[in-house]
């Protein structure tokens, strides 16, 4: 039997995945999603870019001092300034490693950084020495370089990039396909050239990068893995800048699926895949789509007669995976209307979550309330319920209580009361609609004007008395907030989401 290759997971989630447009991230959402995608078994947390600012920073500190496992990286421009904070935030990890990047291309050297290919030389081997310096302080410390643009830059010089990189200490040297241009077959054949002009790159790791533009990120990062590397950089629901990166799901369950293809592993427990899927998207308010490839909701799903006849009799005639594979058990019941704190407790537990005292009681309340109008709650109604326990702990902004009056012939009006840090607002309006009038009143209560980008509604489970999910996009100064809620209401979990993209908004300094 021919030996796997290990293939290592750098998940970037939470750097390249929260530059996605409005999918901000407080500390403790960021927390608890690198509690779960250490439960995954990804080895490479990104948790952050410290330089960009103080929030960032101490989402990455926080990350490096609780979450063990993984390897926790911070990025950093080839700057001094933003080596030295990524590895102040990183240097209490286990694993730290600082991840430093220039750009290689010639377009992106003359018109995005404005420097000349020898600069860009040099600046490679002082600021690749420097977190090199850095880290040797520390046992578990690694440095990881990058060459923004990699793909479409001179190959002969890109080599002399790397191969600098090598000799000042990287050990990892990652190819990053930025712009998401490339085609497998040629991005395979670039990997291939790269270990060919830079032999140095058979001693170190080589990992690859890939943006989704042109729906190519997870073939590329496959294609790069046939030629030879052994970390893919990737994110969760393949969330990130544009059309986001290579998404993870896909790229593992491809290498699980057609192992002999490519005689590799990871180290990824599939299982927890559906739920990390669900976390990052409902902490984001990113939506999956329902066809997407592994957690989208109509991955297993078989529509036609002939497809569920065959699927009854032999899974395998339609089916390339098995839903528990990615962790797609039944929607199953776990609590009723008696159970109790205790209970509560203990299946949390089972999901990974760890609650405070003080938390347990509030998530126990909500769970109570849930119980009594549903008499059965699933695992998708505790994490929702739970997603929202933890992402209050540092809002800014809570919403006390509504009113909404409306019918065919009156116009609609809403008051609120907002609670800000213990101070009460109250904000009222009347508009065309339900919805819009209870946002007005929002507004009018924190003293802002939002715009509404999006506004999506769907039941968390089946039945009528499933919970309702809300999620908005809310434009505010031109930026982007993403706000997610869930409620038996259908209003108030609007005036939820509204309120959390609004917190956003808050922690982002435009509120
Ligand atoms: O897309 C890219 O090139 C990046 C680098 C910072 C690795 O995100
Ligand atoms: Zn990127």
């Amino acid at each position: 039997m021919t030996e796997h290759r290990y293939i290592n997971i750098f998940d970037t989630t939470l750097r390249d995945g929260e530059q996605a447009p409005g999918a901000t991230l407080n500390r403790a959402e960021k927390l608890e999603i690198a509690r779960q995608l250490a439960k995954l078994g990804v080895d490479i947390i990104e948790a952050g870019f410290p330089i960009a600012s103080p929030d960032d920073f101490a989402a990455v500190k926080a990350i490096a001092l609780e979450v063990k496992g993984p390897r926790v990286a911070g990025l950093a421009r080839a700057m001094q300034k933003d080596i030295q904070a990524a590895w102040d935030a990183v240097k209490v990890a286990e694993k730290p490693r600082i991840h430093t990047f220039i750009s290689t291309s010639a377009v992106h050297m003359k018109y995005q950084i404005k420097k000349t290919p020898e600069e860009v030389l040099a600046g490679t081997r002082a600021m690749v020495s420097l977190a090199r310096e850095l880290t040797s302080t520390h046992a578990g410390a690694d440095v990881e370089f990058s060459a923004m643009d990699a793909s479409r830059s001179e190959p002969e010089f890109l080599a002399r990039v790397l191969g600098v990189a090598v000799e000042c200490g990287a050990t990892t040297i990652n190819v990053p396909d930025t712009v998401g241009y490339a085609l497998p077959h040629e991005f395979g054949e670039f990997i291939r050239e790269l270990y060919r002009l830079c032999p140095s790159l058979h001693d170190v790791t080589v990992s690859v990068h890939c943006h989704n533009d042109l729906g190519l990120a997870t073939a590329n990062s496959l294609a790069a893995v046939r030629a030879g590397a052994t970390q893919v950089e990737c994110a969760v629901n393949g969330i990130g800048e544009r059309a986001g990166n290579a998404s993870l799901e896909e790229v593992v369950m491809a290498i699980r699926t057609r192992g002999e293809s490519f005689a590799c592993e990871t180290g990824v427990q599939t299982t927890e895949i559906a739920r990390t899927s669900r976390l990052v998207s409902s902490l984001t308010g990113y939506q999956i789509q329902r066809n997407k490839a592994i957690v989208g909701r109509n991955a297993f799903a078989h529509e036609s007669g002939i497809h569920q006849a065959g699927v009854l009799s032999e899974a395998t005639t339609f089916e390339i995976m098995k839903p528990a594979d990615v962790g797609l058990t039944d929607n199953d019941i776990v609590l009723g209307k008696h159970s109790g704190r205790h209970a509560l407790r203990v299946k949390l537990a089972e999901l990974g979550y760890q609650l405070s005292d003080a938390d347990l009681d509030d998530a126990f309340k909500r769970f109570k309330e849930v119980a009594d109008k549903k008499k059965q709650v699933t695992v998708l109604d505790l994490e929702a319920l739970v997603s929202e326990e933890i992402r209050e702990r540092l809002d800014h902004f809570s919403l006390k209580s509504f009113v909404n009056q409306s019918g065919s012939s009156i116009i609609p009006t809403s008051q609120v009361e907002v609670e800000a840090r213990g101070e009460l607002k109250k904000g009222r309006s009347f508009s065309n609609g339900s919805v819009e009038s209870v946002f007005a009143a929002i507004d009018n209560a924190v003293g802002m004007s939002g715009s509404l980008a999006d506004y999506q509604v769907r039941a968390i489970s089946a039945g009528k008395d499933s919970l309702a999910e809300v999620r908005v996009t809310v434009i505010v100064n031109e930026r982007s907030f993403n706000g997610q809620a869930v409620s038996f209401d259908v209003m108030e979990a609007s005036a939820k989401a509204y309120v959390r993209a609004v917190n956003n908004a808050a922690a982002a300094g435009e509120v």
